[in-house]
């Protein structure tokens, strides 16, 4: 199977589940209906598909409860969106080619449905995998030491001179905020389907490649991509005083770095089933021309 054939498998699949629960699990149908607005929204699912992929390239079947963790790390990623979009963070109104949720609910409502978001994805990660370990992969990934930390060094680094070419900075702060989670999506499925170490490895450098990349990757959506191709507002980061790979390096040697970082990922993949997983990279190839 290839990765667009999975995807189309199992994104209709995450996308129900997502749907059904969040209206089923959820008193109150307002806040519900504000969740659901922006997870409904259409987003890529990459890292719901990433861990179902990982654990498909182990060998494990995927039923209703590996389903629920993917989707309990969706909801994990669209919490960060909808705070990562609010007018004290990155100030946006567009959001999966809808309007962000704060200016079609207001900030308040927006704040509430992604404090709401985040502990409802654990609980689904956590009741699905029935394992500690699992969840303490997603917490570490998210929290401080992981995406909020790199959140808070991209607030902090922009529109700040002092580190427009700190590239060791930039590049921690880009893993923190982005890598960090992609490569959780894979160590879960890692130690959830009990990997051999030997496989373990090799996916992890896999992970660690594929999460470094992303923003990258998304860092040159911002400059190749029109708003309707990228359904968020592009040609932005540089207006509004960001500092990231793309500002350090300029947009041929980003280029470089995201092939060289794709080859690389490739490499990691060899021994393993990893046709699907490959399949991910090939995403990255309309910013590279
Ligand atoms: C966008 O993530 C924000 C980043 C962490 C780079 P995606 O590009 O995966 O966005 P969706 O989920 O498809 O909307
Ligand atoms: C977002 O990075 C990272 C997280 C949400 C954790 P960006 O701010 O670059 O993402 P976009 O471009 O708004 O999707
Ligand atoms: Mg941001
Ligand atoms: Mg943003
Ligand atoms: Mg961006």
């Amino acid at each position: 199977m290839n990765f667009t054939e999975f995807r189309t498998k199992w994104a209709p699949v995450i996308d129900k589940f997502l749907s059904q629960h969040l209206k089923s699990e959820l008193d109150n149908q307002q806040i519900s209906q504000i969740m659901s607005y922006s997870v409904m929204a259409g987003g890529k699912r990459l890292r719901p598909l990433l861990f179902l992929a990982t654990l498909s390239a182990l060998g494990q079947e995927i039923s209703e409860q590996e389903v629920q963790i993917s989707c309990g790390i969706e909801l994990i990623h669209t919490y960060s969106l909808i705070h990562d979009d609010l007018p004290a963070m990155d100030n946006d109104d567009y959001r999966r080619g809808k309007l962000t949720s704060h200016k079609k609910w207001g900030e308040a409502e927006a704040i509430l449905a992604g404090d709401a978001l985040l502990p409802l994805g654990i609980e689904w990660i956590a009741e699905g995998s029935n394992e500690i370990a699992i969840v303490k992969i997603i917490t570490k990934a998210i929290g401080a030491n992981g995406m909020v930390g790199g959140q808070y060094l991209d607030i902090d680094s922009t529109n700040n001179a002092e580190v427009a070419d700190d590239e060791d900075l930039i590049n921690q702060m880009e893993w923190l905020k982005t890598g960090c989670l992609i490569e959780a999506c894979v160590e879960m499925a890692a130690v959830y389907a009990h990997a051999d170490e030997q496989s373990k490895a090799k996916l992890l450098t896999f992970a660690k490649d594929f999460g470094r990349s992303y923003q990258i990757y998304d860092d040159l959506v911002d400059v190749v991509e029109t708003s309707e191709e990228a359904g968020k507002k592009t040609h932005k980061d540089q207006a509004t005083g960001k500092n990231n790979t793309l500002t350090i390096l300029g947009l041929a040697k980003s280029r470089q770095e995201l092939s060289e970082l794709i080859k690389h990922a490739e490499t990691a993949l060899t021994g393993l089933d990893g046709s699907v997983l490959s399949g991910f990279l090939a995403l990255y190839q309309k910013v590279l021309s």
